[in-house]
């Protein structure tokens, strides 16, 4: 049996920001199996912040179409492993199928009752676990302490703040783009204290809305951010620095901040980068953290989801301007 499918590919290198024309579509029909192989038809993909760095270093094409994590169905098995109809997680995202072999190591996603599959692409999966890694691993949070997140209203903004708070942190201030996000964060998203940092100097910003300081600063945007969550962290702070989304766009022209770096030795604070891909054996304890609480309700997955696999561009471009509250999900 062979499919017909659709894939994207990167067309030219961008500017800055990136546009549709950065990319074309592609159609074919899928190879003949051979033995050990599975043909998965796809059903959610992930569009990244890091898909946005892979623009500017090539190496992106895996498969039919480009990388990218994605959850799909077995409609053909060379492979007894994986039956037709087996659940799979896989990283041959950016296209509607995937022929996968023992090298690409398909998971196979039993999700239990009250976990939506989609939360294995969000909060079970890479974004929850970067959340749970710069928490758990990197800032060593402990309860009662208080946890200033940048980049909050996103997808691991929003996993830091659910799983903060599991833990026990006592305060919980975000940092986000807009008003109506800034609403989100406190109204339903579990937030004590936002702000939007389009309003000022995120250190003012931040200097009103923590007035005490906190002890735990999880950025996700660098920068100017980071400038202010050095200020803001008191004597044996910890930042847990996950990425730097201010300065992806254009990489040569790193902002002049943090202005305060010397802070980090007044206050003796600890400043860790961390990949997530060096913490994989984490995943079942973060499974075992995660899963009952999800499956019961107390913690429900922030995802804003678009239909349909011909979006997946607008997809990506508006998670970078962002148009996602909670992690932004294709659906085909
Ligand atoms: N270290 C790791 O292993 C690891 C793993 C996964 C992700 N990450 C990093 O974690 C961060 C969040 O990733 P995510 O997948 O959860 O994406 P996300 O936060 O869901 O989406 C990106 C968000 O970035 C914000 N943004 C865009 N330009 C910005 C700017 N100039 N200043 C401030 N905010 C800006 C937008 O929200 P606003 O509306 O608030 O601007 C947008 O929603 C990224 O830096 C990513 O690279 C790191």
């Amino acid at each position: 049996m062979t499919a017909e499918f659709t894939a994207l590919r990167q067309a030219r290198r961008p500017q800055g920001r990136p546009t549709p024309d950065d990319f074309r579509f592609y159609e074919g029909k899928t190879p003949e199996l051979e033995p050990g192989q599975i043909l998965v038809a796809n059903s959610y993909l992930s569009v990244d912040p890091y898909h946005r760095e892979f623009m500017d270093e090539g190496g992106w094409e895996k498969g039919l179409g480009l990388e990218g994590r994605a959850l799909g169905t077995v409609i053909e098995s060379r492979e007894p492993a994986f039956p037709e109809g087996t659940v799979v997680f896989h990283r041959h995202g950016w296209a509607t199928h995937a022929v996968l072999g023992a090298e690409d190591k398909p998971r196979v996603v039993e999700a239990p009752a009250g976990v939506p599959l989609s939360t294995y692409l969000s909060l079970l999966g890479g974004t929850g676990m970067t959340a749970y890694v710069g928490l758990v691993r990197i800032a060593r949070l402990q309860p009662g302490e208080d946890v200033f997140v940048s980049g909050a209203a996103g997808g691991v903004g929003t996993a830091v703040a659910q799983i903060a708070r599991v833990l026990g942190a006592r305060r919980i201030v975000g940092s986000a783009g807009s008003a109506a996000k800034v609403a989100q964060l406190t109204g339903v998203l579990g937030f004590d204290a936002a702000f939007n940092y389009r309003d000022g100097s995120p250190a003012e910003l931040l200097a009103r809305a923590a007035p005490e300081g906190v002890d735990v600063f999880f950025d996700n945007v660098g920068g100017d951010h980071l400038e202010a969550g050095i200020a803001a962290l008191r004597h044996h702070g910890r930042i847990a620095w996950c990425g730097a989304v201010a300065q992806y766009d254009d990489p040569a022209n790193p902002p002049a901040a943090p202005r305060n770096l010397y802070d980090v030795v007044h206050k003796a604070l600890r400043l860790e980068g961390f990949l997530v891909r060096d913490h994989l054996d984490v995943r079942e304890e973060f499974e075992a953290f995660l899963t009952p609480r999800i499956a019961s309700g107390e913690i429900v997955p922030a995802e804003t989801v678009v239909d349909g696999f011909e979006n997946t561009v607008t997809a990506f471009l508006g998670m970078l301007k962002g148009e996602n509250v909670g992690k932004m999900l294709v659906r085909l």
